[in-house]
């Protein structure tokens, strides 16, 4: 029979990518998801590319009634992904409690509940923003945890810790605690891929949407750091690729006799500039992509890419998709939002 799965944040950006991946491995997804920041239209695009329409639950993770509910509506749940989370660097400054209290209590539910409906493991959705500005690159897992520069970022290092802390008490439960790096891109079917609200923050919808004329022209944030083109480094990260690393995550947590909590980087082993992805961007999709330089953005990290060597080792997974596929994608999938 297959297994089911829990997916938090099921419908947003790197959830729906992933129930994709997992329909498609033949495992059977529940979702959970308050739509705060994605749309049931995602249902729709998942069940074109599987032909199997997930079941959802909308609903608020932080709402243990609720959550309650949906384990015994679903049973046989055998793992969980949690993406559901407030993840606007930004934003978090200006709510830090709205951060603390979505993204741990949401957490602290799952966990609670795992035992008592027989979950056996939980892959978390954590970020590389924990290992703050590298002293060297590539960053392999080993690296020291540096202090958070936002109450988002504390928020990944406090669930990594109450994860270990809770799997250390509780026998039975095992957890993947996954560090993404920069995740971009869409499905190459063009029929999922991102949804900001509003103005994006981040640079690939922010690049998108310049090209699409959306937005006038995209600020570079600072060309003075120390790297070759003197814009910051980073290791972007096909979509479709990370969601496959959920997909062999889950199934090493479920059936392999494994450390109770282990930790993998997801990225491509590969920094590419700021300037250097606008410039590839505006190459593979012959458009351009108007651009300034403009003063560097407070608490960006200068450089920072990814080891992923345990990952491609341990789990047998590697990021393979080449950043202008990534780019044609994505370009693809903006193109499918302004015909709508
Ligand atoms: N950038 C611009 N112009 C923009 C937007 C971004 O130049 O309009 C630059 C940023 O300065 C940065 C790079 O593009 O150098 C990437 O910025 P993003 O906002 O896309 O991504 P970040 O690396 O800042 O943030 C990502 C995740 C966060 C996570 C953080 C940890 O989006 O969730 O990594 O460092 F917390």
């Amino acid at each position: 029979m297959a297994k089911k799965i829990l997916v938090t944040g099921g419908t947003g950006y790197i959830g729906s990518h992933t129930t994709v991946e997992l329909q498609q491995a033949g495992y059977e997804v529940v979702i959970i998801d308050n739509l705060s920041n994605s749309n049931a239209s995602v249902l729709d695009g998942i069940e074109g590319i599987t032909g199997r329409r997930p079941v959802f639950v909308e609903a608020d993770v932080t709402d243990r009634a609720a959550l309650r509910k949906l384990f015994e509506d679903n049973p046989g749940i055998e793992g969980i992904i949690h993406f559901a989370a407030s993840k606007a660097v930004g934003e978090s400054v200006e709510k830090p409690i709205l951060y603390y209290r979505n993204n741990l209590n949401s957490l602290m539910n799952l966990l609670e509940l795992m035992p008592e409906f027989g979950v056996k493991g939980i892959v978390f959705s954590s970020s590389c923003t924990v290992y703050g500005e590298p002293d060297t690159n590539p960053i392999d897992e080993t690296a020291p945890i540096k202090p958070a520069t936002s109450p988002y970022g504390n928020t990944k290092q406090i669930c990594e810790e109450i994860i270990r802390d809770y799997i250390h008490a509780v026998k039975g439960v095992k957890s993947i605690l996954l560090r993404y790096f920069n995740p971009v891109g869409a499905h190459p079917s063009a029929l999922i891929g991102e949804l900001p609200n509003g103005v994006p923050n981040n640079l690939v919808p922010y690049i998108t949407q310049t090209a699409a004329g959306i937005r006038k022209e995209l600020t570079v944030f600072g060309d003075d750091y120390d790297t070759p083109d003197g814009s910051c480094i980073r290791d972007f990260i096909d979509v479709v690729d990370l969601a496959k690393a959920h997909v062999v995550a889950m199934q090493r947590m479920l059936c392999k006799d494994t450390d109770a909590v282990e930790v993998f980087n997801l990225g491509t082993g590969r920094g590419v500039s700021v300037l250097e992805l606008i410039d590839t961007f505006e190459k593979v999709n012959g458009v351009k992509v108007p651009h300034r330089i403009g003063p560097r953005r407070e608490g960006d990290i200068e450089k920072i890419w990814a080891e992923p060597r345990k990952a491609n080792e341990v789990l047998g997974w590697k990021a393979v998709v080449p950043v202008a596929e990534t780019l044609a994608n994505t370009w693809r999938w903006q193109q499918h939002l302004d015909g709508k």
